[in-house]
């Protein structure tokens, strides 16, 4: 099988972040970059990851008027990311634009149409935050909403927390892309995680893609957390 899991490398250093892409190389499916590198670094920086060839997910979760996002967009995928997000409360429009935007700026370039992802409710967010910014209903409803808002818009996926993927996948069912962070392998330490996975669990349960950052990044040996995440995943039934 495809490896499954994308290393989030949540550094502000380019030199760090590519050294660690590189020990990675063949163990992982792919890297991710998030908004701390981004704003560190740039498209320089992101262009010096993707040089590297493996497949690549910018999470910037672009949430903005629908031109805004069409505009970032077409400027994302100059770097050939595999994967980008949005956010889903941007609306109907904004994620048809985004989807749209990118399918164009590929032709022309070229390249792969990078499939986009959409988030719908921040794992940060309790249901008392919700509430404070006017969503009335509760929020497992709201992240159905939003995941059948994005499917409709043409989004090719959803980032979703461990607590969530196996309903949205009963939802949506087996097509779109089920991006799954907050996993760890059972030797690993929690971290900040509280509701946490274990890869298997995780694929188990629908999951298409991981993001595993700490389990990986800080362990003495990246290559070979990497490479017994990969041995545990290839092992599962
Ligand atoms: O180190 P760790 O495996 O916890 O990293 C998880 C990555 O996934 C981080 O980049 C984090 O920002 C991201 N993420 C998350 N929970 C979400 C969405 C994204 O942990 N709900």
């Amino acid at each position: 099988m495809t490896n499954p899991v994308f290393c989030a490398l949540d550094t502000t250093d380019t030199a760090e972040a590519v050294r660690l892409a590189r020990q990675l190389a063949g163990l992982v499916g792919g890297v991710k970059v998030g908004l701390e590198f981004f704003s560190a670094n740039g498209p320089e920086g992101v262009r010096a990851i993707a040089a590297l060839g493996m497949p690549l997910f910018l999470d910037l979760k672009f949430h903005d008027i629908p031109n805004t996002v069409a505009g970032a967009m077409r400027a994302a995928v100059a770097l050939a990311p595999t994967f980008t997000t949005i956010h889903a409360c941007g609306g109907a429009d904004m994620m048809r634009a985004a989807v749209e935007a990118a399918a164009e700026a590929a032709a022309k370039a070229g390249v792969a149409r990078p499939r986009i992802l959409a988030v719908t409710v921040l794992t940060s967010m309790s249901p008392a935050d919700l509430a404070g910014v006017g969503v009335a209903g509760g929020l497992v409803d709201q992240v159905r909403r939003l995941a059948a808002l994005a499917h409709e818009a043409g989004v090719d996926g959803l980032v979703c927390s461990p607590h969530e993927v196996e309903a949205l996948r009963a939802l949506l069912g087996p097509e779109p892309a089920l991006m799954v962070p907050g996993i760890r392998p059972a030797w690993a330490a929690s971290n900040d995680q509280k509701r946490i996975l274990t890869p298997a669990e995780a694929m188990a349960k629908g999951a298409s893609h991981l993001v595993i950052g700490r389990p990986i990044t800080a362990a003495a040996d990246p290559a070979l957390a990497a490479r017994r995440i990969q041995d545990e995943l290839r092992a599962a039934p």
